[in-house]
Formats: structure tokens, sequence, C-alpha cells
């Protein structure tokens, strides 16, 4: 049974309130959906699709579907969990994700997601797209070659620092994050490394300076526990 206020996910009954989508009801609750291009402090953005539930029998985002009393949700079934990891896989060879060798390995949402997955492989042919790699600003390296075009800092930078820095310009495979200057380069943008879009990026594309290796690998937080123990939505801006 359901209450006039409830639906259930994976058998379990989860309370909303009025506005609340499946993922805030799931996240309020402590039940981890996988997300990337989620977080509870910017409006729902639905690009990644990692979010993928079967609720009432179709298959849609828990980030951006309004929960509704008496729903029926599955977000572990197995064919859900094949459906994410492809999304998965695809996201992984759509760029340049080099894990080994990327600063951001053990705090990458990315990887951690992959890893609670369960994805072993690549599966798909990668692209090896060509990126740009932007090193002009003195408080932070953007990296596009591990961008997964989340909007996280489009957003952060519009909603909360006030400056769009950040836009996604193009479509498909040609897609690329741009950047708001008279160059096009972050150096002569009005970011700074204190701005929240320096902080919100889910993988390795917007690095600060001069804190490489400050948490050794191994150490770091998906090091020591997964993403969903990890608690998901906030573990971006913790190292
Ligand atoms: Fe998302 Fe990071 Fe790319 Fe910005 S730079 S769109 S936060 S992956
Ligand atoms: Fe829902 Fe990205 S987290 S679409």
């Amino acid at each position: 049974m359901t209450t006039p206020d409830s639906f259930r996910l994976n058998g379990k009954l989860i309370p909303f309130s009025a506005g609340q989508t499946i993922m805030d009801a799931a996240l309020t609750a402590g039940v981890y959906i996988p997300h990337l291009c989620h977080h509870p402090e910017f409006v729902p953005h639905g690009s990644c699709r990692i979010c993928v539930v079967c609720a009432d029998g179709r298959e849609l985002c828990a980030c951006t579907t309004p929960a509704v009393a008496g729903m029926q949700v599955e977000s572990d079934s197995d064919d859900i969990r094949a459906l994410r990891v492809a999304l998965l896989q695809m996201l992984f060879v759509e760029g340049n994700h080099v894990c080994p060798g990327c600063e951001k390995s053990g705090a990458c949402q990315l990887q951690a997601v992959a890893y609670y997955c369960g994805m072993l492989d690549l599966h798909f042919h990668s692209f090896f797209p060509y990126r740009e790699v932007d090193a002009s600003h003195p408080d932070a390296i953007l990296d596009r070659n591990r961008c997964i075009l989340c909007e996280l800092c489009v957003r952060a930078s519009r909603d909360h620092d006030g400056k769009s820095v950040f836009a996604i310009s193009g479509r498909g495979m040609q897609s690329r994050l741009i950047v708001n200057s008279p160059s096009g380069r972050l150096g002569d943008s009005l970011f700074s490394g204190s701005d929240r879009a320096a902080q919100v990026c889910p993988v390795g594309a917007i690095l600060p300076r001069r804190g490489a290796f400050q948490v050794p690998i191994g150490e770091r937080l998906y090091d020591r526990e997964t993403i969903a123990d990890a608690g998901g939505p906030a573990a971006d801006d913790r190292g």
C-alpha cells in the first residue's frame, strides 16, 4: 500500500512532498540512484540519463520526473542496470578518460559510478576525439578531454556565481564546452578559483591548480567508500 504522498522504489515505500522528483524523494529517503548531471543545488538538467529508472513500465530520468503517489519505480532491475552500464560505456568512449593518469582518479564521479554499476569494459570502440586543453587561468586547468557535458559548471556559473562563464556549443559529437571571454580562453574570462563553478565538476575537466595529489591516490573519497555510501550528490566537493 502507498499513501497519497508516497510511491514504491524497489519495493520500498518512499514519502515525498509536492514538487519533488523521484530523485529528490529517493535521496531524501537515503536511497541512492546513480547520477552524474544531477546536483541538489541546481535545476535538473536531464542530460546524462544515468539516473534512468523504470516508472510504471516506462524508462524515465529520476532527476526530472516528478514523484507521483502510488507509482512503482525500479532503479535496480537487471534491465535498468544493463541500460545504465551501456550509457556509462558511451560516456567513456565519447571522451578521453584515462583514469590511471588522471589527477581526479579516486574522486571522480564518472569513475565511481562506473565502479558502483559494475562496468567492466568499454564495450564500444573509443572515439578518441580531439579536445582542447586550456591552461590559461592561474587557478584552474580546463581539460575538455574529460568533459561529459553535464552543464554543472554552466549552471553553477550562471545561477550561483552570476557570471555565465561557461556554455555548451554545437550538437552531437561536435558539442563542446566553450568559455565566455573575448579570446574564448578561461584566463581571459571572469572565472575565479573561488567560484562555485570551480568546485562542481564531477570529473577532472575543471582541475584546481596547486592542489594536485595533496590527497594521494588510494586515499581519496571513492577509494575509501562507494559513491552510494559516500552520499553521492554532495560528494563532488570533497576530495
Ligand atoms: Fe560538466 Fe565538468 Fe564538463 Fe563542466 S567541465 S560540463 S562540470 S564535466
Ligand atoms: Fe538524471 Fe543526469 S542525473 S539525467
